[in-house]
């Protein structure tokens, strides 16, 4: 449930042109469809207790990739073409600066991506005043070999955390250090972690093309957040912060531009839901 210094929550897009997609039954969780910045320039500043989000890498560029043991194009939409190393950086800028008006100063931002992205993200998160806390490696144990031949198979995603406020402040971010060590068997946990791509469980409402694990993302909200916090996606895709969220108790908002993206967002968010143990359902 939100505490009560909670604000109640998450503007009124509505005036600004973005659709709501999907709406939990306690009405304490949205999806919208629309751009990213049209809903982070609807919230209230420092309303958002925590950011998890997989902004695009910038990879639909020409080239291949294996998968299933063919050689098939990276094309995974227009979404994810590079404008330009210059042009990406700018976006990156831009929608980390309204994460950041929106964050509560005790706030933390997750951010996944591999080197086409996360050297502007971790750039732009300092230029912007940000508190770089890790850089977690998500090693993949099953990763597509690499066709060139000309460089090691990629086999690992990076994702920045970072608080809003600089060292020393007053309002401390969550860290649930003590939860984290008894996941790893009472021994203090690494910024390694090894995940598998989401298999077909996670599969079985459609397919997005950058679809992140849940065991990925839960790990982080729980690392960071309290029950009943808001975690935030500027760019949900098939929503598995919203997933991950609502299975951990917390409450979500997220956008995603896309009309099929949309509808597969609500599917998973609808049976996670519904999934809910009735003492977090109204
Ligand atoms: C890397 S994917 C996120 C995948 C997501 N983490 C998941 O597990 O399904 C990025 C998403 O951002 C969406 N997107 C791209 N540009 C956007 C924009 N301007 N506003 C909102 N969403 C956008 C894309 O349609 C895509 O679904």
């Amino acid at each position: 449930m939100p505490s009560a210094s909670t604000p109640a929550l998450l503007g009124n897009p509505e005036p600004r042109g973005l659709k709501e997609s999907w709406r939990s039954r306690d009405g304490e969780s949205r999806l919208v469809r629309g751009d990213h910045m049209e809903l982070l320039a609807s919230l209230p500043a420092d309303s958002v207790d925590c950011i998890w989000t997989d902004p695009p890498y910038f990879l639909s560029n020409g080239g291949t990739s294996c998968h299933a043991g063919k050689r098939v194009a990276v094309h995974k939409g227009a979404w994810d073409q590079s404008q330009g190393v210059a042009a990406d950086h700018a976006f990156n800028r831009t929608w980390l600066a309204e994460c950041r008006r929106v964050l509560k100063p005790s706030g933390t931002i997750w951010v996944s991506g591999t080197h086409h992205v996360y050297l502007s993200v971790g750039m732009a998160l300092m230029e912007l005043g940000y508190r770089l806390l890790n850089d977690i490696v998500w090693e993949k144990p099953n990763p597509p070999p690499n066709l060139g031949c000309r460089c090691f198979t990629h086999a690992t995603e990076m994702i920045l955390w970072a608080s809003k406020s600089a060292k020393g402040a007053q309002n401390r971010y969550t860290f649930n250090y003590a939860d984290m060590k008894a996941e790893n068997d009472g021994r203090q946990m690494k910024n390694v972690w090894r995940f598998t791509a989401p298999g077909t469980g996670e599969k079985r409402h459609g397919k997005h093309p950058t679809q992140k694990p849940l065991a990925l993302v839960e790990r982080c909200l729980l690392a960071s957040t309290h029950p009943g916090d808001l975690v935030l996606d500027p760019f949900a895709g098939s929503a598995s912060t919203g997933v991950a969220a609502l299975g951990a108790g917390r409450r979500f908002i997220g956008a995603e531009i896309d009309t099929n993206y949309c509808k597969l967002a609500s599917k998973r968010l609808t049976a996670a839901d519904l999934a809910r143990p009735p003492s977090e359902t109204p």
